[in-house]
């Protein structure tokens, strides 16, 4: 192992241990069509991800002392198995179609197989193989090699991790179901389904292992959770006003589903009644044209939803930098995670 990794060696490295992993647990039924379902999984897994929660894994370890070793590899390497599974499950309640620029895990399998069935085999697969990959990311992250007092405590910061954001996307989904949701309740969303399980846990993960004080810990979370509402609002404006080639997501998903975001609440908040009646019209319509949807867009900017979504990601991204300015956290680590800050903040993609 070099003493130090680059960002890209570290990539290189995740990307390595998932393939090892996944050659370990190969499937054990001789069926080709579940070999099929394996062969997507794996495909899914090593291609495309930014790998952003094992970067922040690493770096948490790096912050608390850790040095660079396999342990601290395998762990980060577990947050990712554990998104995986996240996002196929994610798209099936969603309805996208489109993720890292190739069909989701659940349109892929529905691919494999004709007939009037195929879509309802595609999610019931993906359920399968989402968690799947949750149930293997808690196989790796246990059997990481870090001593047991360390990795029982990482791992009940996994166990909370898990249950915060089944519990936001619950919640999400919910919002969905009532009749929206305000600016506040919004953020409470993000808060739990992306903000702990992006940013604020896996960097405890990492520290935890390396056996990080009580007060880096909470540092970590002061800087996690700002930066990690702030990755959601640049998701929100990306997946509206991005461009699918680069996101290699749909910037329809979220118009269609009419999902009520952040963007969206404030929108509402600070709509005329005639814009307040064309939202109400056209978001979440599900045959909804690129020509509506460039007109929602437009209601998105003239209520002042859009620069007001900018503000607040200016606002959190630097809340975490003053957090990270004051955290007693290794100085590596401490540069790494501020060009990270940015990048998240900052993504087209
Ligand atoms: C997408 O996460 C899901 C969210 C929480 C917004 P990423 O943007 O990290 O997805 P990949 O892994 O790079 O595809
Ligand atoms: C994803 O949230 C959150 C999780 C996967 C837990 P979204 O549904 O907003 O993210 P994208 O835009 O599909 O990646
Ligand atoms: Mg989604
Ligand atoms: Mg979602």
């Amino acid at each position: 192992m070099p003493v130090s990794f680059t960002q890209h060696s570290l990539g290189a490295l995740i990307e390595r241990r998932l393939f090892t992993f996944l050659e370990t647990w190969r499937n054990p039924v001789s069926d080709p069509d579940v070999e099929a379902a394996y062969e997507l999984l794996g495909d899914f897994i090593l291609r495309g991800g930014k790998r952003i929660r094992p970067q922040l894994c690493y770096w948490g370890w790096r912050g608390a002392g850790g040095d660079d070793c396999d342990e601290i590899i395998s762990a980060a390497a577990a947050l990712e198995l554990c998104h995986a599974g996240l996002l196929i499950h994610d798209d099936i309640m969603d309805g996208s179609e489109l993720r890292r620029g190739r069909a989701t895990v659940h349109k892929g399998l529905a691919g494999l197989h004709e007939g009037p069935g195929a879509d309802a085999f595609g999610q019931a697969g993906g359920i399968l193989l989402g968690t799947l990959s949750l149930a293997w990311s808690d196989t790796l992250l246990s059997s990481c090699g870090v001593e047991p007092r360390r990795l029982r405590a990482a791992h009940h910061l996994f166990d909370a991790m898990r249950t915060e954001v089944i519990s936001g996307q619950y919640l999400d989904v919910l919002a969905q179901i009532r009749s929206g949701a305000s600016v506040a309740e919004a953020l409470t969303v993000i808060r739990f389904k992306t903000a702990k399980y992006t940013v604020e846990r896996p960097l405890q993960i990492g520290g935890a292992l390396a056996g990080a004080s009580m007060e880096l810990l909470e540092s970590y979370s002061d800087f996690g959770l700002p930066l990690g509402e702030a990755f959601q609002l640049r998701d929100d404006v990306l997946g509206t006003f991005g461009s699918s080639a680069e996101t290699g997501k749909s910037a329809l998903d979220d118009l269609r589903e009419g999902k009520h975001t952040v963007l969206f609440a404030h929108a509402t908040h600070n709509a005329s009644p005639a814009q307040l009646q064309h939202l109400r019209r056209w978001h979440g319509d599900p045959e909804l044209s690129e020509e509506r949807a460039a007109d929602l867009r437009q209601v998105l900017r003239d209520t002042g939803a859009l620069a007001k979504v900018e503000e607040m990601i200016s606002e959190r991204v630097h809340e975490a930098v003053t957090a990270l300015d004051k955290a007693p956290i290794e100085p590596a680590a401490a540069s790494a995670l501020a060009v990270l800050a940015d990048q998240l903040a900052h993504r087209t993609k």
